[in-house]
């Protein structure tokens, strides 16, 4: 596919970008169960680096499954080209110069790993939100688990679709009955620790 296509090196390069944002470009790949509270985290977690004047982009399953991913649906193949596509844009954020954050289930090591080999050293962060299946069942905010377990959606992570555990994520974040700017405040903590956000 990438026969007779030549590569263009541009002169401004991601290190300038980033100087010129004053921040260290990443991603922040949230990885969790629908319900985990994935996409909240991460609409909490933007807003916390904005009002620290960091620029972001946040990359989120339900949106850009209206988009860019509109054509595909939930069985393994199409999971596995849906994280392609988000992490080839996800890299493109990062060589504009942005903080990007992640809101996919993306349940499959092989595919989360993928991303992170685009990527700098460093740069991936991988976040396991890691909320119990009974509780991503009893929150069920969009009524999938229901229809799941009454046989209604096909290929449903954690019933019917594999969800293959994080074994060695940056940040391993537990989240069952805390409230979520709670949480959004831990998470920020932590990568701040960590020396991945300022
Ligand atoms: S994946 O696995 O990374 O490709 O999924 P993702 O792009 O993050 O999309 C997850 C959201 O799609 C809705 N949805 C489903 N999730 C899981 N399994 C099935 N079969 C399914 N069908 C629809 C659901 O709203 C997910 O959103 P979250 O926020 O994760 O609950």
């Amino acid at each position: 596919m990438t026969q007779n296509i030549v590569w263009h090196q541009h002169t401004i390069d991601k290190s300038e970008r980033a100087k010129s944002l004053a921040q260290k470009p990443s991603v922040i790949w949230l990885t969790g169960l629908s319900g985990s509270g994935k996409s909240t985290l991460a609409n909490l977690l933007e807003r916390k680096l904005y009002e620290k004047s960091h620029h972001t982009y946040l990359l989120d399953g339900d949106n850009v499954r209206h988009g860019l991913c509109g054509d595909l649906g939930f069985d393994d193949k199409a999971r596995v080209e849906n994280i392609r596509r988000i992490s080839e844009v996800a890299k493109l954020f990062v060589d504009s110069g942005l903080i990007v954050i992640t809101a996919f289930i993306s349940p499959f090591k092989d595919d989360r790993r993928f991303c992170r080999s685009l990527l700098a050293d460093g740069e991936f962060i991988e976040v396991f939100v890691d909320t119990p299946i009974e509780v991503c069942e009893a929150r069920d905010p969009k009524g999938l688990y229901k229809k799941a377990r009454q046989g209604d959606i096909k290929h449903f992570t954690g019933i019917d679709s594999a969800y293959e555990v994080p074994e060695a994520p940056e940040v391993h974040l537990e989240y069952k009955d805390e409230a979520p700017e709670q949480t959004a405040e831990r998470l920020y903590e932590i990568l701040k620790q960590k020396g991945y956000v300022s």
